[in-house]
């Protein structure tokens, strides 16, 4: 009797000890070896309250309702352990939450951040450091654990729909602006999901899309960047991409996701799907793709069930949970953060409308027409856009912001008047044009995701043109362009229509019979074609798509407030044909075509079913600057209100480490920050190189007229090597290198030779190329 009572007493004592146990940083080993395998399969799945995604059965939950609504995921709790859910919202431009919450009376918008692309213009990792603080502040204040961002796929062609969310061209600076803003999102106590990993560089057919491409290109390229941002950065989470690598998804590549994102890369943290549908679940836990997200009932019981018979080990099983469990205990949801749901956003939109400035792109300024004279105070404004500015793109990267402020509103701050004839022709106009291009989306209309068809300009008389040169000071005309996630751009979205050059040439003819200026704002998300903008024009300013405060940061470049110190971080082609990838680009595939063709006859298609990089390593100012094709303005490009001198550049090596440094100074006579860009040419070796890659930037503080500042910029020996298959084996030649300092590719100002030391880095042979 004694004895049992001792031992009841003794499974009482453990069982309530099991109960006790609560999740802590310190206790994770124990409560993972505490789990049933239940809990475990439990843990890797995202949960989706309630939502379904693909028709799928959803995790069942109790008290279904969201804990931040219209947010894209959550991680799923267990309350025996004290694990709550933790939120993942999307990005990248901005906390992408619902706005409005049912039965309550409070407004949740969220900060219209600029868009990726031009934070990457500024060449500013300072910047763009601060605006991830803030915007880190921001995520946390709604109570959100991990954005879904920043994007950083490489634009591989001007076409790609998401362009707008990301960064370049070239991996250096992607990487470093990646790692920027992700120091800056977390040293708020919040997480970021740096996307989509890897090339995944085409919206086309984007979830099954098999991307064939050599190691070198690979490891050079599409992977570069995202190995600059972990060493630099460490993010919380990375997001796998939909696509395939060389036949093998890249959410089920061991090699990738293992072999180099942790082995070579020494990344430490958490790996989760891009919104997937169930794919082969124990492929995806044994590479490493830890959390399964949005997650649905079936990837649970396929993670209990293989467990059970063995065909998902324990092992990776136990493993991905750990790294599960050590992101929860980090969140501000598991640390009990009380968050306001209030974020300060009108300290955050002087913050954006400042930044955006900084990013923005002069192309043109013929006779110094910008800034305006202050006399100049009467504008006709041309192109629907003006009324209707676009602050960012379509899809998961869109924002519920408070506002938008348009280009007449920016003006009107800025103390210029525009001309109410236009105003009130503009504005009939775009009730009409909205009308049709919401009955072209006919049921999906109802839906902000999917991107909206181009509105085509108005088409207006000679007279027109002619009254309104002769009623105002001078003219803007803005060509506009919005593209998003799930559809590529189709070539008529590159290129300037018929329509916009009517309206172009229109305007330029009237205003100059005038002798009046004509300026031309780009709000475009992405490259388009400009050599009727440039024959049209006084001034181009490429503004972007700005965020929220569009209309009053384009103002403030206009009238000088702010000097426009933004370079291009992409070449800008002449034509798309110019550009090598077109070739085996998609084009004309929507968004509709692929709900309702069938996915067997998409994968058929050219360039849908698999997409050869057979361009290779010519992407960009790589090819354009090693084949000496002319491009409409290269990558670097940017111009400026004043002018700068480079000199005394040198470079100086210690421990394998180059600081590469230059004095500029501000020759002109208005004050600005100049972005100086270092490039590199290898001395000739074994492997083909392009004729200079940068591998560095900088940029000055505001130089007032005649100062100078001494900008440094780092590089090490590993950073100079190129891939070498044969050696599988990044491999840095022993010679004397070149470090250009230019203001753009095409722009070197001052040369110095160094030597380097030769370094081989030993790689894994993966992700070999299909043949
Ligand atoms: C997008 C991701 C996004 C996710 C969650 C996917 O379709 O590709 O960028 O974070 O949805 O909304």
């Amino acid at each position: 009797m004694k004895n049992a009572i001792i031992i009841l007493g003794a499974v009482l004592l453990s069982s309530s000890l099991t109960a006790q146990l609560k999740l802590n940083p310190k206790n994770i080993d124990a409560v993972i070896k505490e789990m049933t395998i239940e809990e475990k399969a439990n843990m890797l799945v995202g949960y989706t309250f309630g939502k379904s995604y693909w028709g799928l059965p959803t995790n069942p939950d109790p008290n279904a309702g969201a804990i931040v609504l219209g947010a894209a995921g959550n991680t799923a709790k267990n309350d025996r352990f004290g694990i709550p859910h933790t939120v993942f919202a999307d990005g990248p431009a901005g906390v992408h939450i619902s706005a409005e919450r049912p039965n309550d009376p409070q407004k949740y918008y969220c900060s219209g951040f600029p868009i990726g692309t031009l934070l990457a213009s500024t060449w500013d990792t300072e910047l763009v450091n601060a605006i991830g603080s803030t915007f880190g502040s921001e995520v946390k204040e709604y109570g959100v654990d991990v954005i879904l961002g920043p994007g950083m796929n490489l634009m591989r062609n001007p076409l790609c729909g998401r362009n707008f969310e990301y960064y370049s061209e070239d991996p250096f600076v992607s990487g470093l602006i990646a790692a920027a803003i992700i120091n800056g999102i977390q040293s708020k106590g919040v997480g970021v999901s740096a996307k989509h990993f890897a090339a995944n560089n085409q919206e086309g057919n984007r979830t099954h899309n098999n991307v064939i491409a050599s190691q070198r290109v690979l490891r050079e390229l599409y992977l570069k960047g995202f190995e600059i941002m972990v060493k630099k950065s460490q993010p919380w989470t990375i997001m796998s991409s939909y696509n395939y690598i060389n036949g093998v998804y890249t959410q089920e590549s061991e090699d990738l996701l293992t072999t180099i994102l942790r082995d070579e890369w020494g990344f430490k943290n958490l790996v989760l799907t891009d919104w997937t549908n169930t794919r082969n679940t124990a492929a995806q836990v044994h590479a490493g793709n830890d959390l399964l997200t949005p997650g649905n009932a079936e990837q649970i019981k396929q993670i209990g069930d293989g467990l059970k018979n063995g065909s998902i080990s324990m092992a990776d099983v136990d493993r991905n949970l750990k790294r599960i469990l050590e992101y929860i205990v980090k969140t501000p949801r598991f640390n009990g953060y009380k968050f306001s749901n209030n974020p300060d956003l009108k300290a955050h939109a002087e913050i954006i409308r400042k930044a955006a400035p900084q990013g923005m792109v002069l192309l043109k300024n013929e006779g110094n027409v910008l800034p305006l004279a202050s006399s100049m105070k009467k504008v006709a404004l041309f192109g629907h856009t003006s009324y209707h500015l676009y602050a960012g793109g379509s899809g998961s990267g869109d924002v519920n912001k408070p506002y938008v402020v348009d280009l007449v509103e920016g003006l009107k701050n800025a103390g210029i008047r525009i001309d109410d004839t236009l105003n009130t022709v503009y504005s009939k106009y775009r009730d009409y044009a909205h009308h049709e291009a919401e009955s072209e989306m006919g049921a999906f209309s109802s839906s902000s995701y999917f991107p909206r068809p181009r509105v085509k300009e108005p088409q207006m008389g000679i007279f027109t043109y002619a009254n309104a040169a002769e009623r105002n000071e001078f003219a803007i005309v803005t060509v506009g362009r919005s593209s998003g996630e799930g559809n590529d751009r189709a070539f008529e979205d590159f290129n300037i229509n018929a329509d916009e050059l009517d309206m172009l040439k229109q305007t330029y003819e009237a205003f100059h019979k005038k002798g009046k200026k004509v300026i031309v704002i780009l709000n475009v998300g992405g490259v388009i074609e400009t050599a009727p903008v440039q024959k049209y024009s006084d001034a181009i300013l490429l503004a972007w798509q700005p965020g929220m405060e569009a209309g009053n940061s384009i103002a403030d470049v206009l009238t000088g407030k702010t000097a426009p110190s933004g370079k291009l971080t992409m070449t800008w082609p002449e034509a798309l044909a110019d550009v090598p990838s077109t070739k085996n680009f998609p084009n004309g595939l929507t968004w509709r075509d692929e709900i309702f063709v069938k996915q067997d006859e998409i994968n058929k298609m050219p360039n849908l079913g698999e997409t050869r990089y057979d361009e290779g390593l010519d992407v960009g100012y790589r090819y354009f600057q090693t084949a000496g094709k002319k491009t409409a303005y290269p990558f670097g490009f940017g111009m400026n209100y004043t002018q700068f001198e480079y000199a005394n550049a040198s470079v100086k090596e210690k421990n394998g480490v180059y600081t590469a440094s230059v004095t500029v100074k501000n020759i002109g006579k208005l004050s600005s920050r100049e972005a100086v860009q270092l490039y590199i040419t290898a001395p000739k070796g074994k492997l083909a190189k392009p004729v200079y890659e940068l591998k560095a930037f900088g940029k000055t503080k505001e130089l007032q007229p005649g100062e100078s500042q001494k900008i440094e910029m780092t590089f090490t020996n590993y950073y100079l090597a190129s891939y070498d298959e044969s050696e599988q084996a990044f491999v840095t030649d022993k010679g004397v290198y070149v470090a250009h300092f230019a203001a753009s590719a095409d722009d070197i100002r001052q040369n110095v030779n160094f030597k380097a030391v030769a370094q081989t880095v030993k790689c894994h042979d993966v992700l070999k190329l299909q043949p």
